[in-house]
């Protein structure tokens, strides 16, 4: 298994990221990154060539979710950007996520790891139930669409690292869990609800983790992304 530390760069423009990416420069390991929808509407796909040209591995984290013929062809134009991880929203439908698979496929046959969300963390089960009028508990529901994710051929989930364990349970060891969520004992929990150290997330399966700003607001980012790899990745 490759555990990897994934870094969510959360920052609002091009200067900011690159800047941010600039104080590992002098590392060994050049971190796998997160790009999020703040930073790709903003910078546009000439960021994700830049930090790849820089050498890093990029989780595109654009949570596609529209009709299947839709998702398909956007994916076609991502997989020509060379990311190494991009995801969907499971509710999308199986239909959507093999789309997905078809359009994120290369003429090679290779493709990007392809990853699905489940339940996003923010939504309650009372948002489920009588907002979404989704009758099936969120543990049931979470593992019912990592199945779909399955069978429709990805990767694996994002999931709470909490969560991480169950998903493996019926999913199995090797479909991927990829988790947020990521605290240091001794650090604030900021508006992050359902979390755990790097430490633990290695234990209950998860992957790869995805941690944002314990690095990025760090007094020293380099020092909190290797003292995670220490925890997580051993
Ligand atoms: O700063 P922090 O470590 O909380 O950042 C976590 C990252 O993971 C953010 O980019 C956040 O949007 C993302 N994320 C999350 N929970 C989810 C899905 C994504 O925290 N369920």
């Amino acid at each position: 298994m490759n555990r990897d530390v994934i870094i969510a760069c959360d920052f609002n423009g091009r200067e900011a990221t690159l800047d941010f990416l600039d104080k590992f420069a002098g590392q060994e390991r050049k971190p796998f990154v997160k790009i999020g929808m703040e930073l790709f509407y903003s910078a546009g796909p000439d960021i994700v060539r830049e930090i790849k040209a820089r050498g890093h591995r990029i989780f595109l984290d654009l949570k596609l979710h529209d009709i299947p013929n839709t998702v398909k062809k956007a994916m076609r134009v991502l997989s020509e950007l060379d990311v190494d991880m991009t995801n969907v929203h499971a509710a999308g439908t199986v239909a959507m996520m093999k789309a997905a698979v078809e359009g994120l496929t290369r003429p090679d046959g290779t493709r990007p790891l392809l990853i699905a969300v489940t339940q996003l963390t923010s939504t309650s089960e009372d948002a489920m139930r009588n907002e979404l009028l989704i009758g099936a508990g969120i543990n049931e529901t979470i593992v019912k669409y990592a199945r779909n994710a399955k069978e429709a051929g990805l990767d694996g989930v994002v999931c709470s690292p909490l969560e991480a364990g169950m998903v493996k349970a019926a999913c199995g060891s090797g479909f991927l869990a990829v988790t947020p969520g990521i605290r240091f004992a001794d650090a604030a929990a900021d508006d992050q609800v359902r979390i755990t150290t790097p430490a633990r997330a290695r234990e209950i399966g998860s992957d790869y983790i995805v941690v944002g700003r314990p690095i990025t607001a760090a007094p020293d980012p380099v020092a909190a992304y290797n003292r995670c790899l220490a925890e997580f990745v051993g």
